[in-house]
């Protein structure tokens, strides 16, 4: 007989799907030099660099994703306004100072989903539309006539230590956690007026999930807290009705979207609003310019808080805060705008999938190990922080002349990092360095606890310079090696 199995209580404790998020901020201007520069340069050398974070790839494992941005409007100060309700003035905001330097950040989705471990945060809408795979694992699961609805007493986060979490991202070297505190299945993880019996306090966990971590992240760390919200909701009755009448209704917006926005940034303060499933609708059905010149001008956040790009059709990419463009987007090219790629390294879903037993979640090796790795990361950014955390780009994203080198750089230190994600293989010893103008060399060093001073060699004529590396066993790190260049 089929009937909804139990899950076993550590189901729900773990964590569904953490992403690291780099951010990397302004460049120097062009010919690598230290010089002040224009807002003209400033856009002409607006740089991005996903590949950055290859570093970091090999201490992920596929529970988790990666997130990366760079930033447009790199300022170091929020414009103050007052903004208008209109794209113009709301894209004329600078992004506040935190973003800029914080680089690294982890993205969590948590959810009804979340008890299932079953196709990620989009079971419900596959189960719905009837792909298969989804359909065979509710025939073999699910009672006859069983709801969706009905799995929510089953996400209990019976484990969830806020305090404990609190404490892990800090020690990842992360400086920012962002939450989904709504999915698209609606359900809330706060208590909201607008979620009558579909919320992670009247259902399921009881308790009280965006204030508990909210809090948590505050008190034991000093992360920045943010979260992510959808605005639509597949199977909300208001927003179906809105969309059978071709969204020139908009009850939905009125007497759910817009009163919970304005209920989660009042109560839980958050420094980033990463908004999503805007794309069935305008933004002028979802009232995003209104929603934006107050979250800008009159929240309680209007300083600090930063936003994407995904407020209605059409925005994405376009408009709003930092560019987040499609999912898993990668331009592989130097970048205009402040651009955010969002991709899970398991190429599928969007939280933790593993389409075999319902029983087969994630087991406690593969909960260590993810918490191995996130400390893995903590571990390597104490010592080489230096290259990531307030690093702008340089005027070279990688190097010209060896592969696996790429570049950040601190113009208030005249320093540029040259990160190896592969050790040179060569007898020598020596990696060429074909991007550096070997003239404004002074110093050359490395992070990872080495302090001797580097040889190095002007190859003259453009060619860069050639560093005399030490034995890789004398450098602290298994995953990146960072050269220090101090320029004159
Ligand atoms: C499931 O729902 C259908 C349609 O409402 C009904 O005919 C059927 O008896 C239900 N099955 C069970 C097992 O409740
Ligand atoms: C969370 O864990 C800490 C220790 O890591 C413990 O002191 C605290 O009591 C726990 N909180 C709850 C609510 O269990
Ligand atoms: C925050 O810290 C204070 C003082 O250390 C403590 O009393 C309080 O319980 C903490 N709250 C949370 C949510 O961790
Ligand atoms: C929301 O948008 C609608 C349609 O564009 C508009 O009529 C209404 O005034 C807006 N509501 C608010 C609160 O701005
Ligand atoms: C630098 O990156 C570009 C594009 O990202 C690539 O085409 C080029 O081969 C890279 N150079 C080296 C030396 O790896």
């Amino acid at each position: 007989m089929k009937y909804f199995r139990k899950f076993s209580a550590s189901q729900t404790s773990c964590f569904t799907v953490l992403s690291l998020i780099l951010a990397f901020s302004y460049p120097v201007d062009g010919d690598g030099t230290f010089q002040s520069y224009n807002s003209k340069e400033r856009k002409r050398f607006e740089a991005s660099s996903i590949s950055n974070i290859r570093h970091l790839n090999e201490i992920e494992d596929d529970t988790e994703e990666v997130k990366v941005s760079t930033a447009r409007n790199n300022f170091h100060t929020t414009k103050s306004g007052p903004y208008f309700p209109n794209w113009p003035s709301l894209d004329s905001r600078l992004l506040p100072k935190w973003y800029d330097e914080s680089k690294i950040g982890i993205f969590i989705h948590w959810g009804v989903f979340s008890a299932l471990g079953f196709n990620g945060a989009w079971f419900w809408e596959c189960w719905r539309e009837g792909h298969k795979d989804c359909v065979d694992f509710a025939k073999k699961n699910f009672k006859p006539n069983f709801t969706y609805q009905e799995i929510a007493p089953e996400f209990t986060a019976e484990f969830f230590n806020s305090s404990d979490w609190a404490d892990l991202f800090r020690r990842s070297g992360a400086r920012y956690v962002v939450l989904t505190t709504k999915h698209h299945e609606g359900f809330t993880l706060w208590p909201s007026k607008t979620a009558f019996g579909w919320n992670a306090n009247d259902v399921g966990p009881h308790r009280d999930l965006v204030g508990e971590l909210s809090r948590a992240i505050r008190n034991h760390s000093s992360l920045r807290f943010g979260v992510y919200h959808s605005l639509y909701e597949w199977y909300n009755p208001l927003y179906l009705d809105d969309k059978q009448n071709n969204f020139k209704t908009n009850q939905f917006v009125r007497f759910k979207t817009m009163p919970e926005l304005y209920e989660l940034v009042e109560t839980y303060q958050p420094d980033v609003v990463w908004s999503d499933g805007d794309w069935e609708a305008p933004d002028t059905y979802w009232n995003s310019t209104e929603f934006l010149a107050w979250l800008y001008n009159d929240s309680p956040v209007k300083e600090t808080v930063v936003t994407n790009d995904r407020w209605g059709l059409g925005t994405m990419c376009k408009h709003g805060g930092f560019n987040t463009c499609a999912d898993r987007y990668n331009p592989g090219v130097l970048q205009p705008k402040k651009w955010e790629n969002c991709m899970t390294l398991d190429k599928y879903a969007w939280s933790f999938r593993k389409n075999t037993n319902f029983e087969d979640y994630l087991t406690p090796e593969e909960l260590i190990t993810t918490i191995e790795r996130l400390l893995q990361m903590g571990e390597w950014l104490g010592l080489h922080g230096e290259a990531i955390y307030s690093t702008v780009p340089w005027t070279f994203q990688n190097d010209t002349a060896t592969a696996n080198v790429w570049y950040t750089a601190n113009p208030h230190m005249s320093r540029v990092y040259a990160i190896m994600t592969k050790w040179p293989e060569n007898c020598e010893r020596t990696i060429i360095l074909g991007a550096v103008d070997g003239k404004r060399v002074s110093v050359v060093t490395m992070l990872g606890g080495y302090k001797d001073h580097l040889k190095f060699e002007d190859l003259g004529d453009k060619s860069g310079v050639r560093v005399e590396l030490p034995a890789p066993d004398e450098i602290k790190s298994k995953w990146a090696w960072v050269i220090v260049l101090q320029m004159v």
